[in-house]
């Protein structure tokens, strides 16, 4: 509970008369709360560390921390903080029941608005894997913002814009079907791509007639307009399916287009201001200080670029949502182009570079033939979640074949263990995927926190719940599952600050080894702390639940 916490700081601020630092040690042997602040001050008293942390202890006032019961000064001059566990346990289990849903939460961003753009795949386009990993991991940033009290605006920047709209209304025109792109528009839509491609090789004069139709499109020909209206109303809906079974939604799906109009204006006004300048082969550039590469806005035949929507996507989401920060949750690869559109932005009077944050992260390697159906690193959103559901539903036959509603539950533990393998690893790192590991029953997976959540479930189902308990003569894992669940609050906060969903991830994978090692230590059910375990596991499902739902993964009653 963050309240001890800053209880101890505060006492100890006021007996040493500076900041101090107040720490959880790794070991319950250096107490439940320690502080090495007396070693600092002595050195600038100079007097012992040991000596200056007796004399401090002897300050304190303990009365007021009650639920210490023990302080004690320690070689170095460390001061440790032991827990009256008891009264401790007592006191987590029932503010857990008391806050409920919120419990872990603040509401520091209160009154802030918060844009993350992702997901963000292209219309028409392979969707590899890297927007899978956007839509999972931006899902996720979004739930904790929104747990320490920002407001949140998900924005979907669909592509859909670009030169694959000529090469697919080439292809559509000649060899399309309409109740196939109906049926499968992600998937249908990409197959047409692969197979311009195919033949371009072949025969290189349809790339000339994919330009023309670009060209059309781009000054407004009703026929090319229609049809990439038809392409990206199909691709949406096909998109919202997907992402309706990963229990995602968007604020806005405002895509590149939309911002199209807006370009003259963000050039016009770059150069007025001198920001932009016309390049020797016509072109117009930001430049920078430095040697870093100038940014391209215009490109030397007047058409706009990815990077000038974008500058108009930073002017237009400032003025409609005043935002406090805008976030772009995009790998690596584009590491590059933000840096400079933030630069540019902010030359630009658009929005200080302080307030936008590329949320990158490190691409996921695919084996062979384990999440793409078609080749190489092409993955289609769909296809890794039936591939997901499919697996997770052998694995159930196998392990609990009388469960009703396999489907069902399959769906929920592939999407959860898909999840949870992305969020759990930080973000920034590469990471090869394994079917085996994410779906182990057995820890670190989304399986495994489903498992320990049904299983608790299972434990209360039996038992009528009443309010008094006792809370004496506690097994020492209970009060390490108590412990742990006081420490949620900083996963959270970690989580939140650093946009980094594996804090979650992990802190939940390490209660569940607790609530593991205490399900098999000590009986619920016909013991005589029936009542307090029977708390305790209350509290354990709320705590879990409210991360689980940080990380978006279905809880699951029996599985
Ligand atoms: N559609 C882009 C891609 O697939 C990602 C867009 C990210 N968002 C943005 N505002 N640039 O690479």
């Amino acid at each position: 509970m963050r309240e001890i916490e800053e209880k101890i700081q505060k006492q100890l601020e006021s007996v040493l008369d500076g900041v101090v630092r107040v720490e959880v040690p790794e070991s319950l042997d250096h107490g439940d709360y320690s502080t090495n602040a007396c070693l600092r001050e002595a050195s600038q008293r100079d007097v012992e560390p040991y000596r200056l942390a007796e004399e401090t202890v002897g300050k304190i006032n303990k009365e007021s921390l009650e639920v210490i019961e023990e302080i004690e000064a320690a070689g170095h001059g460390f001061i440790n903080f032991f827990l009256d566990r008891s009264l401790y346990t007592e006191m987590i289990v029932e503010r857990i029941m008391e806050d409920g849903e919120k419990y872990g939460s603040y509401d520091f961003g209160r009154e802030k608005t918060v844009v993350l753009d992702y997901s963000s795949p292209n219309v028409g386009k392979p969707m590899h894997i890297g927007h899978l990993r956007s839509t999972i991991i931006g899902d996720s940033i979004k739930r904790i913002l929104e747990f320490v009290g920002y407001r949140c605006i998900g924005i979907n920047h669909l592509g859909d814009m670009g030169t694959q709209f000529g090469k697919l209304i080439y292809a559509y025109k000649n060899w399309g079907e309409e109740s196939k792109l109906k049926e499968d528009p992600v998937g249908y839509l990409l197959d047409l791509y692969v197979r311009f491609h195919d033949e371009a090789e072949k025969n290189t004069e349809i790339e000339d007639m994919a330009r023309m139709w670009s060209k059309r499109l781009e000054d407004g020909d009703d026929e090319a307009e229609e049809l990439w209206k038809k392409f990206t109303d199909y691709t949406k809906k096909g998109l919202m399916d997907t992402y309706s079974r990963l229990n995602i939604d968007f604020d806005s799906w405002r895509g590149e287009r939309f911002y199209g109009d807006m370009t003259d204006e963000v050039i016009h006004e770059a150069v007025d201001m001198g920001v932009a300048k016309e390049d020797v082969d016509g072109s117009i550039i930001i430049e920078f200080d430095g040697d870093e590469t100038p940014y391209l806005i215009q490109r030397s035949d007047g058409g706009t670029l990815y990077s000038t929507r974008d500058l108009a996507a930073i002017k237009h989401r400032k003025q409609e949502y005043s935002f406090h920060r805008a976030l772009y949750v995009v790998g690596n690869p584009q590491e590059r182009h933000f840096k400079s559109l933030f630069k540019a932005a902010d030359k630009l009077g658009y929005a200080d570079i302080e307030e936008l944050v590329h949320i990158k992260f490190g691409m996921m390697s695919v084996p062979e033939g384990s999440l793409s159906t078609r080749s190489g690193n092409i993955i289609l959103l769909k296809d890794a979640l039936d591939r997901a559901r499919d697996k997770a539903i052998e694995a159930i036959r196998e392990k609990n074949p009388d469960l009703e509603n396999k489907e069902d539950v399959g769906e929920k533990i592939g999407t959860g263990a898909l999840k949870y393998f992305d969020l759990s690893k930080k973000r920034t790192t590469n990471i090869k995927f394994s079917w085996d590991e994410a779906l182990n029953f057995e820890g670190s997976s989304g399986p495994y926190l489903q498992y320990s959540y049904s299983r608790a479930c299972g434990i209360l189902d039996k038992i009528d719940r009443s309010d008094t308990a006792d809370y004496d003569d506690l097994e020492e894992v209970e009060f390490r599952l108590a412990r742990k669940m006081g420490r949620f609050h900083s996963s959270v906060l970690q989580a939140a600050e650093k946009y980094e969903p594996h804090r979650i991830a992990t802190y939940l994978n390490e209660l569940c080894e607790i609530f593991n090692e205490f399900y098999h230590k000590c009986r619920v059910e016909g013991s005589e702390y029936e009542t307090r375990r029977a708390n305790i596991v209350h509290a354990f499902l709320q705590v879990l639940s409210n991360g689980l739902s940080l990380l978006n993964i279905p809880e699951l009653e029996e599985m």
